[in-house]
């Protein structure tokens, strides 16, 4: 949706240059050109992002109901979860922590909460960073803007290639509300998000996603980050459990 909205922007700049060739107005065209220029940037920047093609995004199958090819079904697989005491426990003796945000803790606002926990390791001298993943969320800089708004400092921030090779020596990653962007499956070439740029978190020793089930996210695949043996799942909603994590991280 965000990169057709993209699209239809850009379309309506050039709508409104071709009319300042028609009238006579140079302001027109030339604020024209700049929409319609900056809107089909934009857009080709998100597409890039996803390692799909317009015409892909714009007429494919991907995100509908469904589309589970090469992520195969959920079935009995057995997972590992964490209560927050547990987690509380893996991040305070933690010496690296890497933050993965996305579209869960937007929905559910946990950018607060997630500081405050943040703030806590780092007290106690833990290296925290934040991977922001370029098509995170539902727009661009989504995660950016939620970040900034909870003040976790920039230079926190590093995006998808300065900290992809920082996953393997990393003792613990929280993922807070993401999932297609931190789906191994992109590497499986008979995936419908093969290709797709991930953040390579299930190479971390330990990992913790936190999210309220085990349903696919936006792409709609089965995501078998949740079923490895270094994964903990933390179930329940984002700002909830990152509260109970708060607590917890004091008194660990
Ligand atoms: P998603 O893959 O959509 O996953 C988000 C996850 O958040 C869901 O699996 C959901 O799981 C969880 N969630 C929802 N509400 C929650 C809550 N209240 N508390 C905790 N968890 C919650 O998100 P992502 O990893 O950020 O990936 C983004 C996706 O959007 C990509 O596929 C990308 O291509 C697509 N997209 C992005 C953009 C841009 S530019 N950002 C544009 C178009 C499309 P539960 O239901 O189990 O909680």
């Amino acid at each position: 949706m965000p990169v057709v909205i993209s699209l239809l922007n850009s379309y309506s700049g050039l709508a409104a240059s071709a009319a300042g060739f028609v009238i006579g107005n140079m302001v027109l065209i030339l604020s024209g050109a700049l929409v319609g220029a900056a809107g089909l940037f934009l857009t080709m920047l998100m597409c890039k992002a996803m390692n799909r093609s317009l015409a892909n995004v714009i007429f494919g199958a991907f995100g509908q109901e469904g589309a589970t090819a090469g992520g195969g079904p959920t079935g009995d697989k057995p997972v590992k979860s964490v209560d927050p005491e547990g987690a509380a426990m893996m991040l305070a003796y933690a010496q690296s922590v890497i933050v993965v945000p996305g579209y869960g803790l937007a929905v559910a606002q946990a950018q607060h909460d997630l500081k405050k926990v943040m703030d806590n390791l780092e007290e106690r001298g833990v290296d925290v960073k934040y991977a922001i993943h370029p098509v995170a969320g539902r727009m661009p800089g989504h995660m950016n803007v939620l970040l900034a708004e909870a003040d976790v400092p920039y230079d926190l921030l590093f995006d998808l290639d300065e900290i992809n090779d920082d996953f393997g020596q990393t003792d613990v990653v929280l993922v807070v509300g993401a999932n297609d962007v931190v789906n191994p499956e992109a590497r499986n070439p008979q995936s419908v998000i093969a290709g797709m740029p991930i953040l390579d978190v299930d190479r971390a020793r330990n990992v913790i996603v936190m999210k309220r089930s085990l349903s696919p996210g936006f792409a709609g695949i089965d995501n078998p980050l949740f079923y490895l043996d270094n994964n903990y799942m933390f179930f329940g909603d984002a700002k909830k459990s990152m509260q109970d994590l708060t607590k917890a991280v004091r008194e660990a």
